[in-house]
């Protein structure tokens, strides 16, 4: 029985409003089992469905993934070529069942890097999410908090010059970021056993409480994630203040 229903949510426990995850493991998942790492993707899409209607019914209002990294072009054709077209079936499915699922898609990352085909099925799932009352779902694809961070200064470096935009504090550098109106995550798992960032939402996660599990993410079921808010809510938050 899962810790957290929207029935038996105690109130006394604080939801965080924004989960992230950086959805690690998926290759070692399919290599323990003598298969090829893109069997493993496959899982890791099928956990993220499950982990996805769970964050929404507990009341979860945005869930943030890392799906591919800036850095996971490293990787072979064979694998890039299966994580862009578990991404392309993951819009298609998100853009017929949003209405009815009540969940919103962004594509967050660099998406100049991706297909057309991708680039404008991203945005028709943009576009689609404008009408749709629900939660969000963040995915990260060609995602870099660095380059996140650079495209934004780019942005505003524009903006400023054009006469378009006053002088830089936090607030309106954070709009210019790809998270601009999404607040930040208060807890970030990672799932897989590594303990690091590997450069997901650098500037957002300033104030995050950090989950580690080595659970493999196909592994990953709705009670983790309940552990994981557990945990989250077993911490004292103190944002550089002192008792
Ligand atoms: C995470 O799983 C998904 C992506 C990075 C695309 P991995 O593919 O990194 O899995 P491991 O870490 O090799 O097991
Ligand atoms: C981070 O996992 C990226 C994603 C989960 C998409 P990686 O497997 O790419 O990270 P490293 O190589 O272990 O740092
Ligand atoms: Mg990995």
């Amino acid at each position: 029985m899962p810790l957290f229903t929207k029935e038996n949510t105690a109130p006394e426990r604080s939801l965080p409003r924004h989960i992230a995850a950086i959805m690690d493991g998926n290759g070692r998942w399919a290599v323990k089992r003598g298969l090829p790492r893109k069997a493993g993707h496959a899982a890791g899409a099928e956990a993220l469905r499950k982990v996805l209607y769970h964050c929404r019914d507990i009341g979860v209002r945005y869930l943030t993934v890392y799906a591919f990294s800036t850095e996971n072009w490293k990787r072979s054709e064979e694998e890039v070529g299966a994580l862009m077209v578990l991404l392309k079936r993951y819009l298609e499915e998100a853009i017929d069942s949003m209405e009815r699922e009540r969940i919103k898609l962004f594509v967050m990352g660099d998406l100049s890097r991706l297909s057309p085909e991708l680039q404008a099925l991203s945005n028709r799932a943009l576009e689609k999410s404008r009408t749709v009352e629900g939660m969000q779902l963040n995915v990260c694809f060609n995602y870099g908090g660095r380059d996140e961070i650079v495209r934004a200064a780019r942005k505003y470096a524009r903006d400023y010059a054009a006469g378009k935009a006053g002088e830089l504090d936090e607030a309106l550098f954070s709009a210019y970021l790809d998270s601009a109106a999404i607040p930040d995550p208060e807890l970030i798992i990672r799932t897989g056993g590594e303990q690091r960032t590997s450069n997901f939402l650098l500037w957002q996660s300033a104030y995050a409480e950090y989950y580690f599990t080595d659970t493999l993410w196909p592994d990953v079921t709705p009670a983790e994630i309940d552990r994981a808010i557990d945990a989250f809510n077993h911490r004292e938050r103190r944002y550089g203040g002192a008792k």
